[in-house]
């Protein structure tokens, strides 16, 4: 009999190793991945019988190809996927390079299209996915410099979000898109330096996980902004 699986990206630091740890306390199966094994090693030896971990570089396609394996060996259903992986390049405008534009597209947007094709036989009907958006990136909210390629990223994964709750529907998948504000974590370190965000990984690791359990029962191709003000 195959087994319900929570896979959750960006799962070695910040927001998405406390949603794995939140889920495997609520006693959810959870595949965590990312590309540091020595920190999912750590994640998993915090619940050993709930976590299993796949490391990957999502920018590779043989690497997304080890998530593919372990989900078919181990004939297992994904329950909700939350796609929680990404990257900021925090520069002025006219420093950004063709390659730093790539690399937040690749990153935050093609990361996410490449790993949900891959994945698709293994969904089911009441199914859920959330991408993890951004403020930044929702818009008529407040915008920062140094972050175009950054925000306008998570803008075009948020609208892809919308698209794929369309094209899904009929499979009975589900689709929605959580646009965050201000975390405390590395990232939000690497764009507000010096600043302190007003909710911890922890937190905001609670609210994911129950999103991602239940939200899609009263919402699908929705955005959603979860702020509690600027940045
Ligand atoms: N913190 C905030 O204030 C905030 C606000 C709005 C939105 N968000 C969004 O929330 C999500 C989590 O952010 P965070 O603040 O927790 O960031 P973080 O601490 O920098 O964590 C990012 C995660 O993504 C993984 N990752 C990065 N590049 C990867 C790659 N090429 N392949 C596989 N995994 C990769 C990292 O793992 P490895 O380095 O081990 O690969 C890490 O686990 C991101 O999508 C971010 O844009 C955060």
């Amino acid at each position: 009999m195959s087994k319900n699986i929570i896979l959750i990206t960006g799962a070695s630091r910040g927001i998405g190793y406390a949603t794995a740890r939140y889920l495997a306390g609520q006693k959810h199966q959870v595949l965590a991945t990312a590309r540091s094994e020595e920190s999912l090693e750590k994640l998993k030896s915090s619940h050993s019988r709930r976590i299993d971990y796949v490391a990957c570089d999502l920018l590779d396609a043989g690497s997304i190809q080890k998530i593919i394996d372990y989900v078919r060996d181990q004939n297992v259903v994904i329950q909700a996927l939350i796609h929680n992986a990404g990257g900021l390049i925090n520069k002025p405008f006219r420093e950004l390079t063709d390659q730093d534009w790539n690399t937040m597209w690749n990153m935050n947007v093609l990361s996410a299209v490449r790993l949900l094709r891959a994945l698709l036989p293994f969904f089911t009907k009441q199914s859920h996915i959330v991408t993890i958006g951004s403020m930044g990136g929702f818009q008529g909210s407040s915008k920062f410099a140094g972050l175009s390629a950054y925000s306008t990223s998570k803008g075009a994964l948020s609208i892809w979000s919308e698209c794929m709750a369309a094209e899904l529907k009929d499979q009975g998948i589900s689709v929605n898109c959580l646009s965050l504000g201000a975390v405390q974590t590395e990232m939000f370190q690497s764009a507000f330096p010096g600043v302190k965000a007003p909710v911890k990984p922890d937190e905001m690791a609670g609210f994911i996980g129950e999103f991602a359990l239940n939200g899609h029962t009263f919402m699908n191709g929705k955005v959603l902004p979860v702020t509690l003000g600027d940045p």
